[in-house]
């Protein structure tokens, strides 16, 4: 369908049954990827889940804790795993981490066995937003909007192998989300 009217609720219970694997949601750190996430999995009427969370619930410890005593590669590693899991469990809707589309095997698995979704986002926003917190470790060592833009260059060309890529500006993450799904029934 084309976006020339907001989706009604018919509309989006129609979407919904046709999404039939996980809807993955890749993008920088302040993307929204979790907000936007849980409003998306709100609209299809799906469970929500965000990888980040479940990571520091297997391992008992918060991201930076995980950081701090056992390195990148060792979260890199869970992270694979879990993402895994949560993806053969069949969730409606999973955030991930900034990093976790960038692995290769992830990435792979996030390709073949759901439908991701790269929401996008300039620099200037990411830097607010990632300000608001103080629990990412990839920022602690440096300057915010020198490391994400580096990131930003970096990754751009990996998150631009997901099928859909929706902008997420400083508006409502319900726009975002609705956006997501118009794009999902085009693409589908
Ligand atoms: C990371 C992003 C974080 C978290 C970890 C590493 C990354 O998640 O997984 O700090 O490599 O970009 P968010 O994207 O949810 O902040």
């Amino acid at each position: 369908m084309t976006a020339t009217r907001p989706l009604n609720d018919l509309d989006l219970a129609r979407i919904a049954r046709r999404i039939d694997r996980p809807v993955v949601l890749v993008g920088l750190m302040g993307v929204g990827k979790s907000t936007v996430g849980r409003r998306l999995a709100t609209l299809l009427q799906r469970d929500f889940v965000d990888a980040d969370d479940a990571i520091a619930a297997a391992a008992q410890l918060t991201i930076p804790e995980i950081f701090e005593q056992f390195g990148e590669p060792y979260f890199r590693d869970g992270e694979r795993r879990v993402i895994a899991r949560l993806i053969e469990e069949g969730h409606g809707v999973i955030a991930t981490g900034g990093g976790a589309f960038v692995d290769p095997a992830t990435r792979a698995l996030i390709l073949e066995r759901a439908i991701a979704v790269w929401i996008d986002c300039d620099v200037a926003t990411l830097v607010q937003r990632t300000a608001r917190r103080n629990s990412r470790p990839l920022l602690k060592n440096g300057n915010p909007r020198e490391i994400l833009t580096r990131l930003a260059e970096e990754r751009g060309p990996l998150y631009a192998q997901a099928p859909i890529k929706v902008l997420s500006e400083n508006g409502p993450h319900d726009l975002t989300a609705r956006r997501i799904i118009e794009a999902i029934d085009q693409w589908l």
